[in-house]
């Protein structure tokens, strides 16, 4: 079955109310995002009874604005695809019962889609990426590198063992007390520090495989905090520049030679090199590790793909595409479709021991 209709997609699995129509020539006639930043940030994280009940109070408003905002109306609508997991489930719950509400009054074939589906295939609907091509999915609750082989299909490479790099730059920001989100402050802090001068751990950087750690350098980090405020009773702001320039370029580095890695296991997993490195998911937006993943790609004479910052960070154009894509593939719209908390793309890869301990959010 395929759509020559347009898909209405739907995503509320962490904290970004979100809705969006997409044509299956690969046009974002709209795609409306309610933030909920400043419902979370004096917590310093994602709250998931507030991110619920902000979801439920709000879906309605934000399809009728994404209908409104495309110029359609829900007869215009062929397909419905909403984020069925993985992710908070008080969110994730809410989305569904909105996408089945609305495909039972309209009659409407409804498809749930797995988040992490959405961001993998985002390259296609940005740049109309051909398969299979290798993606690096950096975020504040996953991080894994994924080889891309069909809608629904996916090898999982390796990935986080532990914390995800976006939750290590949340709370770094935390530990120096930046604010929140923390990768953007962390990033313009580093800027402007010497990262030579705390020699942070590059973990797992001596095992073989493409699997990372990242809860070993936030500890470091915390660590060299303590020294220095047990020494001054204080930090300066060149001690904050120092230790977020420190941190990212541990980040960094250990990004990109795990990428490096996993461009070789692409190869032997595939049995064709990666003709395109895609990069997604909010940590994507960070300029240094934009360019140290350029300089990877170049090297393996890949091309790095990295959709705009408003298709890497949660969004519903991503599950419309991929409601999509699957449907083509054959994925069966189902009615009764649930939510599930977890929900692995891979069904076949060994668990990881944490894969992102907030675990919540692609
Ligand atoms: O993909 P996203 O919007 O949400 C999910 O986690 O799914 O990613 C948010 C994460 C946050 O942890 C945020 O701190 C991080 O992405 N982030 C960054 C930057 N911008 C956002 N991390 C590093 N550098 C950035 N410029
Ligand atoms: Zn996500």
């Amino acid at each position: 079955m395929t759509t020559d209709g347009l898909c209405l997609g739907i995503e509320s699995s962490c904290d970004e109310t979100a809705a969006a129509v997409v044509s299956p020539d690969r046009r974002i006639l709209s795609s409306i995002i309610f933030d909920q930043t400043v419902l979370h940030a004096r917590f310093g994280g994602v709250v998931p009874e507030i991110a619920a009940r902000a979801h439920a109070e709000r879906l309605d408003l934000c399809v009728a604005e994404a209908l409104k905002a495309a110029d359609v109306t829900l007869d215009d609508i062929a397909l419905i695809a909403v984020t069925a997991g993985p992710g908070l489930i008080g969110g994730v719950m809410s989305g569904v019962m909105c996408a089945k509400g609305i495909a039972v009054a309209r009659g409407l074939p409804v498809l749930g889609v797995n988040h992490l589906a959405g961001h993998a295939l985002t390259p296609r609907l940005s740049d109309g990426v051909p398969y299979p091509y290798l993606m690096l999915l950096v975020s504040g609750g996953h991080c894994q590198f994924l080889a891309v082989n069909g809608p629904r299909s996916f090898t999982r490479l390796g990935g986080t063992i532990d914390d995800a790099p976006g939750e290590a730059f949340d709370k770094t920001a935390k530990l120096l007390a930046l604010g929140y989100p923390g990768g953007p402050l962390v990033e313009a802090e580093a800027a402007k520090g010497d990262a030579k001068r705390f020699a942070f751990p590059r973990p797992l950087l001596d095992r073989p495989g493409c699997d990372m750690s990242f809860s070993g350098l936030k500890t470091a980090l915390r660590r060299a905090r303590d020294e220095i405020v047990a020494e001054k009773s204080g930090l300066t702001r060149a001690d904050r520049a120092d230790l977020c320039a420190g941190f990212q370029a541990a980040a960094c580095d250990v990004l990109a030679e795990k990428t490096r890695r996993a461009l070789v296991v692409f190869r032997e997993r595939t049995g064709v090199p990666a003709a395109t490195l895609a990069v997604a998911g909010g940590v994507a937006a960070n300029t240094a590790l934009r360019a140290a993943l350029e300089g990877v790609a170049d090297d393996a004479g890949a091309r790095l793909v990295a959709p705009p910052l408003s298709l890497c960070t949660d969004n519903a154009a991503m599950i419309a595409w991929a409601g999509i894509e699957q449907l083509a593939d054959g994925a069966e719209p189902d009615a009764a479709v649930s939510a599930r908390p977890r929900w692995p793309l891979d069904a076949d890869a060994a668990p990881l021991l944490g894969s992102g301990k907030k675990g919540a959010k692609g």
